[in-house]
């Protein structure tokens, strides 16, 4: 049958914490005209460890592509009509591997693991000069949330990394690395490099000489060779070396939240993006200035589109368990057999009455950063049941995020008049006052248009004049201002008792 003709076409990977996703845009109308998706295993193999299968991942990456190009000739459309292939993945969790047979010397250390609390207890000990150190070069606090720390435990734990180290044998990096180098060829000339977004989510990266740092790289012992080349987050990094997109260049790479941030089109000092996925990530984009946080906020590196174009960054809010919560109760406690089911049970309650669920699996991030917390689900009665603590564990996002805007309202000083929001959990229930993409899909949306727009490819213009305008659905939240108050500040309580737990 003929084959239907197109303008360029962009690919984009998004490797998330849960799954792997390959989706294929129209470059002229950021229309989404494919995609295929897998879900992706966790394993815990120890109380407050995460890990995953860095071959799994690179396998689903491969799986997704070839459905993708499959769904696409059923709908007769060419796929040599794909021009660049963008990847946004989830940042800081940690792989090392082995440049001479491409095997990774342990699994992925996921950003949710918490192995590294004793770490960066010892580490915080010693930090040299000022409590500022790590914090002013990075824009992060000493955290087992990010790579440095993840890779020391590497270092200090598995004999294999050590000899590889020694042996000058290992490469050290996150997803994007990883799958950038093993995508463009791997033993056989794959590409060693990552983008600014994530490496400014090593702890290792300073974020105003946009290098890896040497000061750093001494203090948590970490050495230099094995870290990837930093480029920009819109450039050809390499050409696809296999599979049914065999040739075409990958020319985009950004973090996940920078990626939304981009799709989100939130271009302009002050525009903020909220995303639901495991986690929950609201970036406000501060422009060329580095903006530093009294209130738990981080300072992160949101994007630079193209080796000459100026760097962005932004205010962070984050927050460790968002989507996680409602896998925890599907997969743990069993009390939904698929993540939509939760709405169902929610709605039949409409409230959780006095249950209140603070999901601190992993510490809390931000505004508290404090590792000690764990989970509790508090205000039970015999009247409780498993509606009001789905409903409830619902809630628990809508109160993480006000605890973030809120942080964020303070840093910047001008309340942000709106959110826009994306990721999987916006179909659960209107949060605050909330505006929603039309096409929710801006993570990979983002990773597309810097692997369109890159130079050598440039079949995707980032003039404002250009950009499709997004267009967006409004939502209001469904109690009244004073019940709202009531409430959050009861969750306050809760957060309070959720801390202390680990000592
Ligand atoms: O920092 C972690 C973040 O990038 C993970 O994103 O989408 O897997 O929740 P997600």
């Amino acid at each position: 049958s003929k084959k239907a003709v197109l303008g360029p076409l962009v690919g984009a990977v998004d490797q998330g914490t849960s799954s792997t996703r390959f989706l294929v845009f129209n470059s002229k109308t950021a229309e989404l005209l494919s995609h295929h998706q897998v879900e992706i295993k966790q394993e815990f193999p120890r109380e407050g460890w995460v890990e995953q299968d860095p071959k799994e991942i690179l396998h689903s990456v491969y799986e997704c592509i070839e459905k993708t190009c499959e769904k696409l000739g059923q709908l007769n459309i060419d796929i040599s009509n794909i021009k660049a292939i963008g990847v946004s993945n989830q940042r800081e969790t940690t792989v090392v591997w082995d440049k001479l047979t491409g095997e990774p010397l342990y699994n992925a250390v996921v950003w949710l693991d918490l192995r590294t609390q004793s770490t960066v207890e010892s580490l915080s000990k010693r930090i040299p000069g000022n409590n500022n150190f790590v914090k002013s070069k990075t824009g992060l606090p000493l955290s087992t949330y990010f790579s440095a720390v993840k890779l020391r435990w590497l270092l200090d734990n598995v004999k294999k990394v050590q000899k590889a180290v020694e042996e000058k044998r290992a490469l050290f990096g996150t997803i994007d690395s990883w799958l950038i180098w093993s995508l463009t060829g791997g033993v056989n000339g794959g590409v060693h490099c990552t983008d600014v977004t994530n490496a400014s989510r090593t702890m290792l990266f300073n974020i105003h000489s946009l290098e890896w740092d040497k000061q750093l790289c001494e203090f948590f012992g970490i050495p230099m060779e094995i870290l990837p080349n930093v480029r920009s987050s819109s450039e050809i990094y390499g050409l696809m070396k296999a599979g049914a997109l065999e040739g075409v260049p990958i020319s985009g790479c950004l973090g996940d939240q920078s990626a939304a941030l981009v799709g989100q089109m939130c271009f302009q000092n002050g525009q903020a993006k909220n995303t639901y996925g495991t986690g929950c990530f609201l970036l406000c984009n501060t422009g060329h200035k580095c903006v530093f946080s009294d209130h738990g906020l981080l300072t992160t590196v949101a994007y630079k589109l193209g080796r000459d174009k100026p760097v962005y960054y932004a205010l962070e809010g984050s927050v460790a368990i968002a989507g996680a919560v409602i896998r925890w109760l599907r997969d743990n406690l069993g009390i939904i057999k698929t993540s939509e089911e939760i709405e169902k049970l929610a709605k039949e309650v409409g409230t959780s009455y006095g249950c209140y669920f603070v999901p601190a699996f992993s510490g809390l991030y931000a505004p508290y950063w404090e590792p000690s917390a764990r989970g509790i689900i508090c205000g039970l009665t015999q009247f409780t049941n498993k509606c009001h603590i789905a409903f409830a564990a619902l809630e628990a996002v809508c109160f993480q995020t006000r605890e973030i805007l809120d942080a964020m309202n303070r840093d910047c000083g001008i309340p942000l008049s709106h959110l826009q929001v994306d990721g999987g959990m916006t179909i659960f229930i209107p949060l605050n006052s909330q505006m929603k993409p039309s096409m929710p899909e801006t993570t990979a949306l983002g990773a597309a248009m810097a692997a369109g727009a890159a130079e050598g490819v440039g079949v995707w213009s980032l003039e404002p004049e250009d950009l499709s305008a997004v267009t967006m659905e409004r939502f209001e939240p469904q109690i009244n201002a004073e019940e709202s108050e009531i409430r959050y500040s009861t969750w306050k309580k809760a957060v309070m008792k959720s801390m202390g737990w680990v000592t």
